[in-house]
C-alpha cells in the first residue's frame, strides 16, 4: 500500500489504478472514501472484503458531473432541483438504475436504485475526471468503526489491505453525505447528513421527512443501528461525569462537575475534547469522528457527552451520536 500525497501525477496514477481494478482511498469534503471501479464487480467485491462489510450494504457510486449521473439514473424533476443546487457536494441521491445501466448490480446489492453523487473536493473531482469511470465508494474504514476525516485515519483503519491512499489533508465537513432518496412519491430523507433537512425543504418547496428507518424493511440497508461505534460505551445527554468517563463537550464546558467532587476541567488533556467551544455546529461535525476517535482508549470507562441541539447539522451529528451510543448501557 502506498500513501501519496495527491498532485497531478499521483491523480493519474490513482485513476490507472481504478481503471485496472485497484482500490483506491481518496478524500471527499465529507470523509474518505475507499473507491473501485463500479463497472468492475470483483473490484467492487474487494470493497465489501477490505472493509468486512455486510455484502447486502450499497454502495454510493461517485462522478465528476450530472451528465455522468443521467447516463446511469432516471431523473426526476425532485433529482433534477436537488442536483442542480447541491451538487458538486455533500448530497447522495437515490435514483432508479437506467435499464441499461453499466454500474454492477453488487454496487446496488440488488436493488433496482443506485445511489449516486458528483463530490466537491478539488481532489475527488480530479480523480474522477481523469478516471472517466464512476466510482463506487463508502467510507474509507473497516465496517462499523469509525468513518475517516483524514488520511491517517484510513491508514490505520484499511492498512495493506488498499492499493493506495490519496492524500490530502484532513475533510472540511467531516460527517457522511445527506443521502436523499427521489425514487418515491416524495423526496425522503433515509440518512441525515451534510445537507440539512431545512436546505433541502426549501429548495424542493416541500416538507422533506426523514425516515427512522426502523420500518420492517428499510429502505437504506445502511442504516444498520450500530454503525460508527467506538470499541467502549458512549453516553449521551451528560450533564455530568461519572469517574473515569472521558468528556465529548459541546459548548462551555466549565460547570461540568466529576460525580464525586471534581469538575472536567481538571481532567487530563486527553480524557477530554470539546466538538466546539462556540457552539458552532459546522465546527462540531468537522470535529467529531476525530474526537470520538481519540476519546476511544481502553482506559477510559465511556465516553460521555453532552447533548447537540438538534436543527440543523445537529440532527446529523445527533444521529451519529446515537448510533455510536447504541448498544452501551
Ligand atoms: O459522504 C459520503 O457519502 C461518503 C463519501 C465517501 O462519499 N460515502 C459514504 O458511503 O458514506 P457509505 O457506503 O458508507 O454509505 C452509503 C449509504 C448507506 O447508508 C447505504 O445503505 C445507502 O447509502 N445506500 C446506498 N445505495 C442505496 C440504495 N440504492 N437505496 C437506499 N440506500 C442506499
Ligand atoms: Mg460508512
Amino acid at each position: 500500500m502506498r500513501i501519496v500525497t495527491a498532485i497531478e501525477d499521483s491523480i493519474r496514477e490513482a485513476a490507472s489504478l481504478l481503471k485496472e481494478g485497484g482500490l483506491v482511498a481518496f478524500p471527499t469534503e465529507t470523509v474518505y472514501g475507499l473507491g473501485a471501479n463500479a463497472l468492475d464487480g470483483t473490484a467492487v467485491a474487494r470493497i465489501f472484503e477490505a472493509k468486512g462489510r455486510p455484502q447486502f450494504n450499497p454502495l454510493i457510486v461517485h462522478v465528476s458531473n450530472k451528465d455522468q449521473a443521467a447516463a446511469l439514473v432516471e431523473f426526476n424533476e425532485w433529482a433534477e432541483t436537488a442536483a442542480h443546487h447541491f451538487w458538486p457536494g455533500p448530497l447522495t441521491l437515490i435514483l432508479p438504475r437506467k435499464e441499461d445501466c453499466p454500474v454492477n448490480e453488487l454496487v446496488s446489492a440488488g436493488l433496482d436504485t443506485l445511489a449516486i453523487r458528483v463530490p466537491s473536493h478539488p481532489v475527488a473531482l480530479a480523480l474522477l475526471k481523469a478516471a472517466g469511470i464512476p466510482v463506487a465508494a463508502p467510507s474509507a474504514n473497516a465496517s462499523g468503526t469509525l468513518s475517516p476525516t483524514s488520511p491517517i485515519h484510513v491508514e490505520e483503519s484499511l492498512g495493506n489491505k488498499i492499493d493506495m491512499i490519496l492524500a490530502a489533508g484532513s475533510c472540511a465537513v467531516g460527517l457522511e453525505s445527506t443521502v436523499l432518496d427521489c425514487s418515491g412519491d416524495v423526496p425522503v430523507i433515509l440518512r441525515p447528513g451534510a445537507v440539512t433537512t431545512e436546505e433541502l425543504s426549501r429548495v424542493l418547496e416541500c416538507d422533506v421527512k426523514i425516515d427512522s428507518g426502523d420500518s420492517e424493511q428499510p429502505k437504506s440497508p445502511g442504516m444498520l443501528q450500530k454503525h460508527y461505534a467506538p470499541s467502549i460505551p458512549v453516553r449521551l445527554n451528560a450533564i455530568d461525569l461519572e469517574p473515569g468517563e472521558a468528556l465529548l463537550a459541546f459548548g462551555s464546558d466549565t460547570f461540568m462537575g466529576v460525580k464525586g467532587g471534581g469538575s472536567a476541567k481538571d481532567l487530563p488533556e486527553t480524557q477530554r475534547r470539546n466538538l466546539s467551544e462556540d457552539g458552532d455546529l459546522n465546527e462540531a461535525a468537522a470535529h467529531l469522528f476525530m474526537m470520538l476517535r481519540a476519546l476511544d482508549k481502553p482506559e477510559h470507562k465511556a465516553i460521555a457527552v453532552m447533548a447537540v441541539p438538534e436543527q440543523g447539522l445537529g440532527v446529523a451529528i445527533s444521529d451519529r451520536l446515537r448510533r455510536a451510543a447504541e448498544g452501551s448501557s
